[in-house]
């Protein structure tokens, strides 16, 4: 990294804050806003246009730790998934909805009924809760009678051998699953299914049943993973296994990023890092990480806690449901330890599970993550918290819970908020390039 961009960084970076206040007030309150061509508005959970935020605005410290203890559930989920076994995490403590961070608005039946489902990019599976569910959190569910497009399929179909534990109920295929702490039975059906203005008919999902638990999203999960029931699959020929997000920052809640489905208006200009499959974990986007940059400080990361492995399934995720960066023991230690090494051993404290906090200014311009064949330096945003009251930083990162499985490193939402993500999986590459995410 060249001295000079580090400079236009450290120009640039108080211009982009005031952009964001400036902005702040102007945007007006949008959330009817209809989605165009194959772009989706996506909202924070938190967001003013989301129904799920805190009916009572959370304090810094209380959402700080709420999301950190839906990341150590999801992170125990993200290990799980390992092929041939099956742990079901256990959700540790309050009972709070585990769901991933982001929504977006899908349209389903005819005529359409909107519904905001949980976008989730380590997982296959679309499914929503439907009429006659019991246990589902939502009063808002998909009435499959009102749609005249509906249809449940029968348990001869090919489709019916690609879910989890299917059972025949009468003639219907049924199936059911575990997501989080939670697990869900739904019946396997079909109907038209609308993302911003590309109907897709016949699109196939999971139409919840029963639920139990507290990590169902509300309005359904719309799974980007790469299996064979997976959006990426039943869209093939529009959309080419291409799409990308830019995820709006959970700071600007009046902001909506988006979800850009399909090879059409992608960044021409982008970094690319290869984009890996592992076997173990055939949902999951892995990326070949190689080394953390503190400041220009390389850190000293011993190389198996990072490494690529597909017999074990370890390695490094790129996923949009985790919240905070989780990296293995080894490789967490010493980031952490040259981040106070920089900080000139200034007196460290703790919040909740991050164990790097400072009430002093953090003075440490960038990280960067070192991929094979693309860099990204992140600005502060990117790898610090504030309180609001601005007396506490920390350092947005922890250790990966210690797990039987594998290890696992997890590059998680807060580092990639406002920046667009690509994923071109036929051409096996993750693209990765600085956008402040706006409404369009
Ligand atoms: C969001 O917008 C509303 C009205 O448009 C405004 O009252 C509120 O302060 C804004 N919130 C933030 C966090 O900017
Ligand atoms: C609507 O669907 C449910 C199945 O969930 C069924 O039990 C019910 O009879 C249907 N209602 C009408 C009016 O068709
Ligand atoms: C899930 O399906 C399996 C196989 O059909 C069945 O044995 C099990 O009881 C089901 N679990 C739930 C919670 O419905
Ligand atoms: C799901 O399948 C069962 C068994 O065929 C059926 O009774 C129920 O009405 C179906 N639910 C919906 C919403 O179609
Ligand atoms: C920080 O602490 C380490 C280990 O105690 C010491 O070697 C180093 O000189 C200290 N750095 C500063 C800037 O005080
Ligand atoms: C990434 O940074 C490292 C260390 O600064 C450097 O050696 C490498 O050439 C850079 N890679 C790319 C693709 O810029």
């Amino acid at each position: 990294m060249k001295p000079s961009l580090h400079l236009l960084q450290a120009l640039l970076l108080p211009l982009s804050f005031l952009f964001l206040s400036v902005a702040q007030g102007l945007i007006p309150k949008s959330c009817n806003t209809q989605d165009q061509g194959s772009t989706l508005q996506v909202y924070h959970v938190y967001s003013q246009c989301s129904p799920f935020k805190p009916s009572t605005p959370l304090s810094w410290e209380e959402s700080v730790l709420q999301m950190q203890s839906k990341d150590q559930a999801r992170l125990q989920y993200l290990s799980s998934l390992v092929a041939g076994r099956s742990v079901v995490p256990i959700a540790s403590g309050r009972q709070i909805i585990q769901s991933p961070t982001y929504i977006v608005r899908v349209k389903i039946g005819t005529p359409a009924q909107t519904l905001l489902m949980a976008m989730d990019t380590s997982n296959d599976a679309g499914w929503v809760p439907c009429n006659g569910c019991v246990g589902c959190a939502s009063s808002t569910v998909f009435d499959s009678n009102k749609s005249t497009t509906f249809k449940n399929l029968g348990c001869g179909l090919a489709q019916c051998q690609q879910v989890p534990n299917p059972t025949c109920l009468g003639s219907t295929c049924s199936f059911n699953l575990t997501y989080g702490g939670s697990s869900i039975a739904a019946n396997l059906s079909q109907d038209t299914v609308t993302l911003a203005a590309d109907p897709i008919p016949d699109f196939t999902f999971g139409c919840i049943q029963k639920a139990s638990g507290s990590s169902v999203p509300p309005q359904g999960l719309l799974g980007l993973g790469r299996g064979p029931l997976s959006l990426l699959s039943q869209t093939q020929s529009l959309y080419q296994s291409i799409f990308s997000y830019c995820l709006p920052s959970f700071k600007s809640l009046n902001f909506s990023g988006s979800l850009r489905l399909g090879p059409i208006s992608q960044p021409k200009n982008i970094k690319y890092t290869q984009l890996l499959r592992n076997p173990r974990r055939s949902s999951l986007y892995y990326v070949n990480l190689i080394g953390i940059k503190v400041g220009r400080g390389l850190v000293n990361i011993p190389p198996e806690a990072l490494a690529y492995n597909p017999t074990t399934g370890g390695g490094t995720i790129i996923d949009s449901g985790t919240v905070f960066t989780r990296l293995v023991q080894a490789a967490y230690i010493a980031v952490r330890d040259e981040f106070r090494r920089r900080m000139g051993n200034a007196t460290v404290s703790s919040l909740g599970g991050f164990d790097t906090c400072y009430t002093v200014p953090v003075t440490i311009p960038t990280i960067t993550f070192l991929f094979s064949g693309m860099n990204v330096t992140l600005p502060p945003d990117n790898f610090l918290i504030h309180s609001t009251a601005g007396s506490i930083t920390c350092l947005a990162m922890a250790e990966a819970p210690d797990n039987v499985n594998s290890v696992l490193n997890v590059i998680a939402n807060l580092q990639q908020q406002n920046h667009r993500i690509l994923f071109d999986v036929p051409n096996s590459r993750l693209g990765v390039s600085r956008e402040l995410c706006t409404l369009f």
